[in-house]
């Protein structure tokens, strides 16, 4: 069994963290030393709830947040979003394979204005439909929930599908990022790693969490 490519890194999601105070929920991953920021993108279309929008990226950017922002998009038309979250201080934007749009143009889209670019899937979609786009993406995130929501349960049977693109990353010596996201704590991530992930959302199980040091050293030994 190949072993995972990159080192854990937790990543914790900023939708379960205080919408009133956005910036102090963001510095509290900063203070941590924790490198990335998760932000979710919601329209209210593709999955069912609105979270915020480039603006909010913006406004962390200009209090000093300097995070790494992988941004993950749940929109029906993301190809219409890309320039404005670039715009607005986006490190990675991750876009979804379900709807219908040209994936492989809003990927380079996404690089040429100077992002990493990532695809994601849905739990019921199936590996095949990404592979083709392996060799152009920076991450591939398999969501371990459906999403639209924090707080849901891990499914536990997309292990197979994570343990799928190690293989292929492996077999075709790529070296895209391998994400979950969905229901993560130190338990599940410790499953999913063993399947071949790297990089962890985290959200309700990172801002419950009374002791975020001791959380984040255990994601570190995963
Ligand atoms: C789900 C989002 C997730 C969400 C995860 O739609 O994509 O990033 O914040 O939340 P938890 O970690 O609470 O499952
Ligand atoms: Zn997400």
């Amino acid at each position: 069994m190949p072993p995972p490519l990159h080192a854990p890194l937790l990543n914790p999601s900023l939708l379960a963290g205080d919408h009133a105070h956005l910036g102090a929920s963001a510095a509290a991953v900063a203070q941590l030393n924790l490198p990335w920021l998760h932000c979710d993108i919601m329209d209210g279309h593709f999955v069912p709830n609105l979270s915020f929008g480039p603006e909010t990226l913006a406004a962390l950017r200009r209090a000093g947040i300097k995070l790494f922002f992988d941004t993950h998009l749940m929109l029906s038309e993301p190809h219409r979003y890309i320039e404005p979250f670039a715009k607005a201080g986006a490190n990675l934007v991750s876009i979804h394979i379900e709807p219908d749009y040209d994936h492989a143009a809003t990927l380079a889209r996404i690089r040429a204005l100077g992002c990493q670019c990532g695809i994601v899937l849905n739990p019921g979609t199936p590996a095949r439909a990404v592979e083709h786009l392996l060799g152009a993406v920076d991450l591939v995130l398999v969501m371990t929930v459906q999403p639209g929501f924090g707080g849901q349960s891990f499914r536990r049977d997309m292990l197979p599908k994570i343990s799928q693109f190690r293989d292929w990353r492996q077999a075709r010596r790529l070296g895209f990022r391998l994400e979950v996201d969905g229901g993560i704590d130190a338990d599940t991530a410790f499953e999913c790693r063993a399947a071949g992930a790297d990089t962890f959302v985290a959200g309700t199980s990172f801002f419950r969490a009374a002791d975020k040091p001791a959380f984040a050293a255990a994601f570190a030994k995963l």
